[in-house]
């Protein structure tokens, strides 16, 4: 049996992804209706964590643990990984004892040897490159709000990051339209954009790909890991920030959507994000449906 790992979104059909976001709507109101039945008794996911996380952290942990499971919570100065053991070795160690494993850090290739290495399957909570889970929250947030995103014209305004590189998988996997823009010198990966095709457009006017959005999307300027571009960053990413006059340039009934945490007064205004009609909350709440679904998928596949 080949072991499923959750490395991108393009680790599932788009029909996968269909029945994930689904089910996780289906666990949600479940929940709600305290109606969740606990089907993974004693199963353990494993966390390793190389950078700092709220929602992640909370969400995995609560996730399983709502499921019938544990979770353990693995930060780099409290093993082996923080002082050089091999990811190889690792990954071996740590997937003989548990049923599954998160993992949030640096380059993607550590993840891509973790799940090489590892006997259960690996999901991506975070890499320099992709936040796939955060897709599936902000795809099950637009599903409530709106139907189907399939067609739709979605705008991402700031850096060509991880998150935006996530959305570039989801325009082809999800089908809908990407307009990006970002200022010179940080666009997101050439080959991706490639693989993309006519579906991704790229400019450095935030109003031309905000223009008849039907959702907008930002992130920070400063990813984890360039802390010490923040300054710079700021001066660089000026005049692309999401805000009620960029919103102007979108459709009426447009959504606008940010993974957190959030800089008020820089890649977003402190206004949207205090609107009492974002969506901002559902999205950050839906990574804990979505994860669930995601871990039953997982081992349900590796049960075969
Ligand atoms: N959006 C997100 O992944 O948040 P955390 O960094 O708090 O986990
Ligand atoms: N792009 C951000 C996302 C945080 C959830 C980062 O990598 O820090």
């Amino acid at each position: 049996m080949t072991i499923r790992h959750f490395l991108s979104l393009m680790d599932c059909t788009p029909a996968e992804l269909q029945q994930l976001i689904a089910r996780a709507i289906e666990m949600k109101a479940q929940r709600k209706a305290g109606t969740e039945t606990p089907r993974f008794n004693n199963h353990v996911l494993g966390m390793v964590f190389e950078k700092s996380s709220t929602r992640t952290r909370i969400s995995f942990e609560a996730g399983i643990a709502q499921m019938g499971g544990h979770a353990i919570f693995l930060a780099p100065d409290h093993t082996q990984l923080g002082r050089g053991e091999p990811i190889e070795d690792s990954a071996r160690v740590m997937s003989s004892m548990v049923d599954v494993i998160m993992v949030r850090t640096f380059g993607h290739d550590i993840i891509e040897t973790f799940a090489e290495y590892s006997s259960v399957p690996v999901i991506n909570a975070l890499t320099d490159d992709f936040h796939p889970c955060q897709l599936l929250a902000d795809i099950q947030t637009y599903v409530e709000y709106r139907g189907s995103i399939q067609g739709k014209k979605v705008a991402w305004i700031g850096d060509g990051n991880n998150m935006c590189q996530s959305y570039i998988n989801a325009a082809i996997q999800f089908d809908f339209e990407l307009a990006i823009a970002c200022p010179r010198g940080f666009e997101p990966g050439t080959d991706l954009v490639k693989k993309a095709g006519d579906r991704v457009r790229i400019t450095t006017i935030p109003s031309k790909a905000a223009k008849d959005a039907d959702l907008l999307v930002t992130d920070v300027w400063a990813s984890m890991g360039q802390e010490k571009e923040k300054v710079q960053r700021r001066r660089q990413f000026a005049g692309f920030q999401v805000n009620k006059e960029l919103m102007r340039h979108a459709k009426s009934d447009a959504l606008y959507m940010h993974c957190l945490p959030a800089h008020r007064g820089e890649e977003i205004s402190a206004e949207l994000m205090d609107n009492p009609d974002t969506v901002i909350w559902d999205e950050a709440e839906n990574r804990l449906h979505a994860q669930k679904a995601l871990m039953e998928f997982l081992l349900l596949a590796a049960k075969g």
